[in-house]
C-alpha cells in the first residue's frame, strides 16, 4: 500500500502556514478578504489530504454527502445572509463546530471508553462542545429575536446552573473512572442544559462577547479532540486539528477579552452578571428631544469646520453607507474636514462599520476608532449620528445605569450633534440615551439612508 504520510504531513503544515497568514491578514479590512481566501484554502486542502490517510476506508459516501450537504448549506446561508444578521450566522456556526467536536467526543466514548487518557481528553472536549453548541442556539434565537432577549433571570438561578454544571462533570467522571458508557446519555444531557441556562442568563448588549467566547471554546474543543484522534485512527495526522483548533480558540479568546474590554465588562460578568434583566429604573432624563430639519441641518454642517460622522447599527439597517460616502464627499467638497468615529462595538458584529464603509469606498484613514477621536469632540463643530445609540449615551458615564463603565464616543462634548433615526427607538441594550435630551443636541428623524439623502440634497442647493 502506498504510504502518503509524507505527503500529508507536507500539506499539513502549508495548511497551517495558511491558517496563520489568513488570520494575520484579517487583522486589517483591506487584506481580510485576502485572509479569509488563505484561511479556506487551507481547510479545504486539510479536508482532502484527510482522504488519504489509511484506515479511513469505510464511510467515504457518508463523509462525502456530508461534505456536500454542509458545504452547499453553508455557501447558500452565506451568499444570501443579510449583513446584519451577520452575528446570527456566526452564533450558528459556531455552534456546528462545537457540536461536531461533542459528536467526535461521543463516537470515540462510544468505541474506546476503555482507554482512560482518550476518555479523558473525549470527556473534556464534549463539555466544552456541548456548552458551546446549546449556548450557540440560544444567542441565535435571541439575536434572531425568535425568543426574549433580555437576560433572562430567575430565584436561585446560579445555584441550579452550579448544580448541572457539577453533576454533568460528575457523569463525565464516572464514565472515565468506571470505563463504561452507561452514563453519557445524563452527562450529554445535563451539559447541553448547561450551556442553555449559561447563555439565558446572559443578554442585549454582551451577546457579541459570548458568541466570541463561543468560538474560542469551540477550537479548545476541537484541539481536544484532535489529540483523541492523534491516539487513534488519524494518527499523527491528527496534529493539524490539534493546531487549527488551538488557533481557534487563541484567536477567538483575544477577541472575547478585546471586546469585553471595548464593552468595560469582565468576562465573568458576562457570563453571570444577568445584565440587561431589568429596565433603568428612576432618574427620569431632564431636557426634551429637539427636531431640527435637514435643511438647517445641512447648512450648518456647510458652514462647519470640521464633522465628524458616528455611525451605528441604523446605518447597516438602512444600508446607508454608500448615502453616507456621498454626504462625506460632498461636504469636503465645500472644504469641510470630515472624519469617520468608529466604535468597536457599534452595529452588530465586530468591525461592522469598518466593512460596511470600507464597501461603501470610504478610505482608512478617514475612519478614527474611540482612543483616537475621543479627545476632538470638544473642538467638533458638528457631529452627525447615523443610527447609534448604546454607542453615544452619556449614560455609561452615570453609576448606576446598566451601561455604567462602557466606553462610548463622547459625541456630547462636541459643539452640536445631530442624531439620524426613525423614532424613539432604544439601541441594543435597551437603555434610555441622554445624550438626545441635551442642549446642544438636536433631532433628524427618519430612515437613515432617506435622511442623509435629504441631507445631499440639501447641501446642494446651499
Ligand atoms: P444600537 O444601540 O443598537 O442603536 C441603533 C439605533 O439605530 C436605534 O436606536 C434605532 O432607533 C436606530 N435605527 C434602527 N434602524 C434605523 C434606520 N433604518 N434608520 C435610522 N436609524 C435606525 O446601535 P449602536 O449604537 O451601533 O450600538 C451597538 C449595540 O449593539 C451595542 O449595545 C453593542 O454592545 C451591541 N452589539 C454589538 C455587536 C458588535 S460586535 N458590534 C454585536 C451584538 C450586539 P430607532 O428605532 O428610533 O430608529
Amino acid at each position: 500500500m502506498t504510504d502518503y504520510s509524507p505527503l500529508i504531513d507536507g500539506v499539513y503544515v502549508l495548511a497551517v502556514i495558511f491558517f496563520i497568514l489568513g488570520l494575520r491578514a484579517m487583522a486589517s479590512p483591506e487584506t481580510a478578504r485576502r485572509g479569509i481566501l488563505a484561511a479556506g484554502v487551507a481547510m479545504l486542502l486539510a479536508v482532502l489530504v484527510t482522504f488519504l490517510v489509511g484506515g479511513l476506508t469505510n464511510n467515504f459516501g457518508l463523509i462525502a454527502i456530508g461534505i456536500i450537504v454542509g458545504g452547499g448549506l453553508g455557501w447558500y446561508w452565506a451568499r444570501v445572509v443579510k449583513m446584519t444578521a451577520m452575528p446570527q450566522m456566526v452564533a450558528v456556526f459556531n455552534g456546528m463546530g462545537g457540536g461536531a467536536a461533542a459528536a467526535i467526543a461521543a463516537v470515540e466514548l462510544l468505541t474506546a471508553v476503555s482507554d482512560p487518557t482518550n476518555a479523558s481528553l473525549s470527556i473534556a472536549g464534549a463539555v466544552i462542545g456541548s456548552i458551546s453548541i446549546a449556548g450557540s442556539v440560544v444567542a441565535f434565537l435571541k439575536l434572531q429575536g425568535w425568543m426574549v432577549q433580555r437576560a433572562v433571570v430567575f430565584p436561585a438561578q446560579q445555584v441550579l446552573n452550579i448544580i448541572v454544571l457539577v453533576a454533568g462533570l460528575a457523569f463525565g467522571v464516572l464514565t472515565v473512572v468506571q470505563a463504561t458508557t452507561v452514563w453519557l446519555i445524563p452527562f450529554f444531557v445535563l451539559t447541553l442544559l448547561y450551556g442553555i441556562l449559561l447563555t439565558l442568563r446572559i443578554g442585549g448588549a454582551d451577546m457579541p462577547v459570548v458568541i466570541s467566547l463561543f468560538n474560542a471554546l469551540t477550537g479548545i474543543a476541537v484541539a481536544l479532540d484532535g489529540f483523541v484522534l492523534v491516539n487513534g485512527v488519524l494518527g499523527d495526522a491528527g496534529y493539524a486539528m490539534v493546531v487549527a483548533g488551538i488557533l481557534v480558540g487563541a484567536a477567538g479568546s483575544l477577541l472575547t477579552i478585546k471586546m469585553a474590554r471595548a464593552m468595560n465588562r469582565s468576562i465573568g460578568s458576562v457570563l453571570f452578571g444577568g445584565f440587561g434583566a431589568k429596565e433603568e429604573v428612576g432618574g427620569a432624563i431632564e431636557g426634551s428631544l429637539k427636531p431640527i430639519d435637514s435643511d438647517d441641518a445641512a447648512s450648518l454642517m456647510a458652514y462647519a469646520n470640521q464633522v465628524i460622522i458616528a455611525p451605528g447599527y441604523g446605518m447597516a439597517v438602512a444600508q446607508a453607507q454608500r448615502k453616507v460616502k456621498e454626504l462625506a464627499d460632498a461636504l469636503e467638497a465645500k472644504g469641510v474636514s470630515v472624519r469617520f468615529a468608529i466604535h468597536p462595538v457599534a452595529g452588530r458584529m465586530p468591525g461592522h462599520m469598518n466593512v460596511l464603509l470600507a464597501e461603501a469606498g470610504v478610505s482608512y484613514d478617514k475612519l478614527y476608532d474611540l482612543d483616537e477621536v475621543n479627545g476632538q469632540f470638544a473642538t467638533t463643530d458638528v457631529v452627525l449620528v447615523i443610527g447609534a445609540n448604546d454607542v453615544v449615551n452619556p449614560a455609561a458615564r452615570r453609576q448606576g445605569s446598566p451601561l455604567f463603565g462602557m466606553p462610548i464616543l463622547d459625541v456630547d462634548k462636541a459643539k452640536s450633534v445631530f442624531v439620524i433615526k426613525r423614532g424613539q427607538g432604544r439601541g441594543f441594550a435597551g437603555v434610555e440615551n441622554d445624550l438626545f435630551y441635551k442642549d446642544n443636541c438636536r433631532m433628524l428623524y427618519g430612515d437613515a439612508s432617506a435622511v442623509v439623502g435629504r441631507l445631499i440634497t440639501a447641501l446642494e442647493h446651499s
